[in-house]
């Protein structure tokens, strides 16, 4: 089969085509046809190197994808033949609580990720997908999808009134802005792109601030919110957001520490103003099998759409990663098989 590998070094010059023969799945094992799959930040993190330099390779990156069942092993009875199937990002976490253990299993580092014609999964990894989306649309789901589903719905509990602030206009921004939408929320966009803010009005955002041209974005969210601050805050740029965030923030309220944008390590956080506002800091890894089954109710009860930014053919992967570096996207970026 046609794949490509992370090999001999980091960097995208390090992402090569390559061949390997079909997998073969076990007993409790599901192979699957890719279709398409989605593109997230965190698969330019692992294929630079920084997300994990011990990393093992050749490695076949990108975690997220959309395929058909084509073959089962002879103990697997979840799925038949033809369904279509997401791979959830931690191979391991059905639900509850994550554990250490868990932390191994996700895809496209360490395990192989989808960027291949062909993958092998648990078929307790695997999720149906909403009938509605297209194969990039789902593709979009997995990381980006289930972690905004977790800040938002698990652990924002976002309720009608409540008012949101999401950064950017990258994957986990859009659908959090949708989710937060879907529960009533008053939801603030972030982006360095005038053109952008008005694109996420279109899907549903109140009120959008240029972090560019206004770098006090916290202070137009307290504005905005006659001086009470928002609920909760899905925080993505890390180094260059958090202190901000937290000014934004209302008493009692909560930020999801999802993403590290501009860095991960806060120079000048301050604990006195979180203990002042009683805030909560909820940090989000992803998320479990339940949630996205969840979520995959609420999208199909809802028939949403999740915001596709552009489509690459297989061939064009490698240009499809040096577009996400660019950083110009809107939403998804996919690749269709
Ligand atoms: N904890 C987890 O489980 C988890 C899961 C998924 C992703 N993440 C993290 O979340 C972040 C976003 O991931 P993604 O895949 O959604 O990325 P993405 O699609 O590549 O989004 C990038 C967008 O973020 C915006 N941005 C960049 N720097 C920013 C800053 N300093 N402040 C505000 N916005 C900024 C830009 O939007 P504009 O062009 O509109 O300015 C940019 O286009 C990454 O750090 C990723 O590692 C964490």
């Amino acid at each position: 089969m046609k794949t490509y590998e992370i090999q001999g070094g980091f960097g995208l010059d390090h992402v090569i085509a390559s061949e390997r023969p079909v997998p073969v799945p076990g007993p409790k094992d599901v192979l699957i046809k890719m279709r398409a799959v989605s593109l997230n930040y965190r698969d330019l993190g692992v294929i630079e190197g920084f997300y994990n330099p011990n990393l093992k390779l050749p490695l076949i990156p990108v975690s997220d994808g959309v395929g058909e069942v084509v073959a089962l092993g002879e103990q697997a009875s979840r799925f038949k033949i033809g369904d279509r199937v997401s791979a959830i990002f931690t191979q391991s976490w059905i639900s509850g609580e994550p554990t250490q253990e868990g932390w191994v299993s996700t895809l496209g580092n360490p395990l192989d990720g989808l960027l291949a014609e062909y993958a092998v999964i648990r078929e307790e990894g695997l999720v149906r997908i909403p009938e509605h989306l297209t194969d990039e649309e789902a593709a979009a789901l997995p990381c980006a999808g289930v972690t905004a589903w977790h800040a938002i719905v698990e652990e924002g509990r976002v309720k009608a009134g409540d008012t949101v602030v999401v950064q950017g206009t990258g994957g986990v921004s859009l659908f959090a802005l949708q989710f937060a939408k879907l529960h009533g929320a008053n939801v603030i966009v972030t982006s360095s792109s005038n053109e952008k803010l008005e694109r996420a009005k279109s899907l549903g955002a109140d009120f959008g601030v240029n972090y560019s041209s206004n770098p006090d974005w916290d202070k137009a969210v307290l504005e905005h919110t006659d001086g009470r601050g928002a609920d909760l805050i899905v925080d993505l740029g890390g180094a260059a957001t958090l202190n901000r965030s937290l000014t934004a923030l209302r008493v009692g309220g909560q930020i999801s520490i999802v993403g590290i944008l501009s860095g991960a390590s806060v120079e000048g956080f301050n604990i006195v103003p979180a203990i002042l506002k009683k805030a909560r800091l909820q940090a989000i890894n992803v998320g479990s099998r339940d949630m996205f089954e969840a979520m995959n109710r609420a999208i199909g009860q809802n028939t949403l759409r999740p915001a596709i930014d552009r489509v690459f053919p297989f061939e064009q992967a490698v240009d499809a990663l040096h577009y996400l570096a660019k950083g110009t996207h809107f939403g998804k970026i996919c690749i269709r098989f």
